[in-house]
């Protein structure tokens, strides 16, 4: 019986750890969710779910936000605004080269404060153990 409550134990951690979704801890739980589940609906087709960036969104020229080198200009305090500067420009106005859409803007769907979150939660995206 131990061994069967053991393994029980065993498969729902394991199935935890495989859906773990980095946390948002300052930002309130509803508003968590809208933006968490914004990402999944708008921005994984290309960022992928953990933000390492799927096959298409490779193609049109996408960063790995899970990337330690990606992520350094999160840790030096002076690039860190021009950074979030520059992240809120393209989730509003997208990204284009020449006429061609590459990422189309958001700014009429996220608010300010939204923006804010959105860029929380690319902070603290981690790769995923299953790729
Ligand atoms: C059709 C594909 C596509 C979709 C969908 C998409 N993006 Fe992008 N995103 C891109 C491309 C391409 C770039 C530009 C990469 C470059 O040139 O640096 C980009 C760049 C960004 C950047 C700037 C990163 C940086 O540090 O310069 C942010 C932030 C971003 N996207 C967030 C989002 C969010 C949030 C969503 C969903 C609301 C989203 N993207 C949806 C393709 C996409």
């Amino acid at each position: 019986m131990k061994k069967i409550i053991g393994i029980l134990i065993s498969a729902i951690a394991g199935a935890g750890a495989l859906a773990v979704e980095p946390e948002l801890p300052d930002v309130p739980e509803a508003q968590a969710k809208k933006i968490k589940e914004f990402w999944k609906k708008n921005c994984v087709p290309c960022h992928a779910k953990d933000g390492q960036g799927s096959v298409l969104g490779k193609k049109l020229g996408v960063k790995d936000f899970t990337d330690e080198e990606y992520k350094k200009d999160f840790k030096d305090k002076e690039k860190l605004e021009k950074k979030i500067e520059k992240m809120t420009k393209v989730i509003k106005e997208g990204v284009r080269t020449g006429p061609k859409i590459r990422m189309k803007a958001y700014g009429n769907q996220l608010n300010e404060e939204e923006i804010k979150v959105m860029i929380k939660y690319i902070k603290v995206l981690k790769k995923e153990d299953s790729k």
